[in-house]
């Protein structure tokens, strides 16, 4: 049970641009939270009409957005259409006065970004992004372990996430249009990190895969070092068939495993004497070993990952009051944030293309 406070503020008036897989989660999410109304959907594909027509939901095509913008009421847009047409809808909406709440990735570019946010600076409106992931529990779980000090001081977390389906869909196989992993999964597990640890990045190393032989990344590893010295890889693979640790947590007393996306499937193990008196060597493959041989259980404890609680609504609940109040300078998600992932995307891009440990200060 989460015990966060249930919001009791006025609804916003809310129109959805793009309402296919994402929107329409939003649809459903956004209408059973009750912070929203959603009054109106966008979509260039005549079919969506059908899914507002269910829920009497005046809809719109490709050439109505000022239509939609003429809707009595309407405060904000949400924006999950595909990557690339991001920020056309978000300067669009901020011209007319209106909120924005923008899909992942914020767009494809630093410079883009940059047109973005001036936009929204300039007529005083309200610019967020669905960063959700930051409220995911072995995200949260991970920062936990870290900041209780459960296994001392990290120098090392290795963030990983993995399927075997290959890149979904259409447009995420194209280039133009934002499609690939650094841009579709990277952008969330960057985002976590880049809030996590706000130290400079002194260096980014990056390694795309293209296993499919699309136009496009379909998996990537990208090695990030921090000015406080802690290394962090971040992995997305979409060929790999067996299960691997979501995050592997490196501390100078433990280690901990988070194996999904919760906070119950992992453990801390944490060192209590350092020196293992009975460590014996053993026979490890062809040849024998002292240095990887498991360490006397008395030397270690071992702890249950710790809860969390969080109904992963925070985003929703501060847009809405930032809309209600009208202080977009309140947004939790910041453009500062968005520009240092964008930026990390942008030097990881590069890094792959010319192979090599790009230096940075950023
Ligand atoms: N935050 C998350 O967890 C998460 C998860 C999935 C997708 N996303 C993001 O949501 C966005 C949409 O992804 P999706 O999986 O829903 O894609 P999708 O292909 O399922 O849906 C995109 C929708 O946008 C419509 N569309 C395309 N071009 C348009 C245009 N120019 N104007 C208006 N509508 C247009 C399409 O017809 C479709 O209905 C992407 O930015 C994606 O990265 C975020």
């Amino acid at each position: 049970m989460c015990r966060k406070k249930k919001y009791d503020g006025e609804r916003v008036k809310i129109a959805i641009v793009g309402c296919g897989g994402m929107g329409g989660y939003h649809l459903g999410r956004m209408s059973s939270c009750g912070m929203f109304d959603v009054i109106g959907i966008l979509d260039i594909d005549p079919a969506v009409k059908a899914k507002a027509d269910k829920r009497g939901i005046p809809f719109f095509g490709a050439d109505e957005l000022d239509k939609l913008f003429a809707l009595p009421g309407l405060q904000a847009i949400l924006i999950a259409t595909p990557n690339d047409v991001h920020k056309k809808y978000a300067i669009a909406a901020a011209e007319h006065g209106l909120a924005v709440l923008c899909e992942k990735p914020v767009t494809l570019c630093c410079a883009d970004l940059q047109e973005m946010l001036d936009a929204a600076e300039k007529n005083h409106t309200l610019f967020s992004v669905h960063q959700n992931r930051r409220w995911d529990h072995d995200y949260l779980c991970m920062k936990k372990i870290v900041e209780n000090n459960m296994i001392g001081s990290v120098y090392k977390i290795e963030s990983k996430v993995v399927g075997c389906n290959g890149i979904p869909g259409s447009w995420r196989k194209v280039k133009s249009q934002g499609g690939g992993m650094i841009f579709d999964w990277g952008v969330h597990l960057m985002d976590q990190i880049l809030l996590f640890n706000q130290s400079p990045i002194t260096s980014v190393k990056c390694k795309t895969s293209y296993v499919y032989q699309e136009e496009v990344d379909d998996g990537f590893e990208t090695e990030i070092t921090f000015a406080d010295g802690m290394d962090v890889t971040i992995t997305i693979e979409t060929n790999c068939f067996v299960k691997v640790p979501r995050w592997v947590i490196y501390g100078m007393n433990g280690t901990a495993v988070i194996n999904t996306f919760n906070d119950k499937d992992g453990k801390v193990i944490s060192v209590i004497s350092r020196e293992d008196k009975k460590l014996k060597g053993v026979q490890a493959g062809n040849g024998f070993t002292k240095t990887m041989a498991d360490r006397s259980k008395s030397t270690m404890k071992v702890s249950r990952l710790p809860k969390i609680n969080d109904d992963g609504l925070d985003l929703y609940r501060n847009f809405c009051r930032c809309v209600l109040d009208k202080t977009p300078e309140k947004s939790i998600i910041t453009g500062k944030q968005l520009m240092r992932v964008l930026k990390l995307i942008e030097y990881s891009f590069e890094s792959a293309e010319k192979n090599e440990v790009i230096k940075t200060n950023f």
